[in-house]
């Protein structure tokens, strides 16, 4: 079997589209919504993924303003800036960046974010009125993987979806959302015995681990759907070599870059197994930031629309 590629690329342009869409209505009634973004440190990762998140809201008519604070920032100086945000009625959504440099209170920074504007769906809050299945914002990850789903066709209810990884970004928000549209949920992560048997059982696979090719194709039923949510970075030929053989075209990207990305899965190999694969790049990031820039203007039109 050749698995499906899921282009999460395809269908997070489509999201974009319909959020600029909303973005004109707005507009014509002299609304135009903004998000503020806060970078601490100088975490290269971070830096490209606020860098997106900047040009994204831009090309969606979103006003942004990104907030580069040194990674000596003290906590009460963060929490100094978030306290100006949440009081600014011009923004409507804040997010900062994780992770936060070491030193810093990262539960004390996100519950000092006014849960109406948190538009990362992380504050204490929301959590709960995620858990309790009435959410006001969800984390932009796996509302993105909801959307891939529901758009590419493929039946959640009753299916047996087995989520690696148990973050409060990713696994814990995306168990919640599977378990809601009525899947059978199972939580793995780095202390699971056997990960494969476990894995093997799965309908629908979301690899969030954060461990470079974890998932290979021992972990796959035949006929799964996976969905990968690792971002690594290869910076070593052999790597390549190892993970995509006589993959001529990201050969020739590694080449021109030093580098190419993959994720927690072992694509060329599991695709072999699966029915349906997202790719890394291409796949569950640019469906990230289409959530946020979603979830930015249902913010604007609860805060400055009347809606
Ligand atoms: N770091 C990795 N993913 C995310 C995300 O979705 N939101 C924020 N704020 N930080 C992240």
């Amino acid at each position: 079997m050749t698995a499906r590629i899921l282009d999460g690329a395809a269908v997070a342009r489509t999201i974009r589209e319909e959020v600029a869409a909303r973005v004109s209505e707005l507009a014509v009634r002299g609304i135009r919504p903004r998000l503020d973004v806060v970078l601490v440190g100088d975490d290269p990762a971070s830096q490209v993924y606020v860098r997106s998140k900047a040009r994204a809201c831009e090309r969606a008519g979103i006003a942004s303003e990104t907030h580069r604070l040194p990674a000596e920032t003290s906590q009460a100086e963060l929490e100094a800036l978030i306290d100006r945000l949440d009081a600014d009625p011009e923004v409507d959504g804040i997010l900062v960046q994780l992770p936060l440099p070491p030193g810093l209170d990262t539960h004390r920074v996100l519950d000092r974010i006014d849960p109406e504007k948190d538009v990362d769906g992380f504050h204490p809050e929301n959590v709960g009125l995620l858990v309790q299945g009435r959410p006001r914002f969800v984390p932009c990850t796996p509302a993105g993987i909801m959307e891939l789903l529901d758009r590419e066709g493929i039946a959640i209810e009753g299916r047996h979806a087995v989520v690696v990884g148990r973050s409060d970004i990713v696994g814990k928000p995306m168990a919640l959302l599977l378990l809601h549209r009525h899947a059978t949920v199972t939580v793995c992560h780095s202390r699971t015995a056997d990960l494969a048997a476990v894995t093997r059982r799965a309908d629908i696979l979301v690899a969030a681990a954060g461990r470079l090719a974890l998932v290979g194709p021992d972990h796959v039923k035949p006929g799964a759907v996976v969905v990968d949510v690792g971002i690594h970075r290869l910076t070593e030929r052999q790597d390549v070599e190892r993970l995509f053989p006589g993959d001529a075209a990201r050969r020739a990207r590694f080449e021109e870059k030093g580098s190419v990305l993959t994720g927690d899965v072992d694509f060329v190999r599991v695709a072999e197994v699966a029915s349906a694969i997202t790719p890394v790049p291409g796949g569950v990031g640019p469906l990230t930031i289409a959530m946020l820039l979603a979830n930015t203007v249902a913010s604007a039109e609860r805060r400055k629309g009347g809606a």
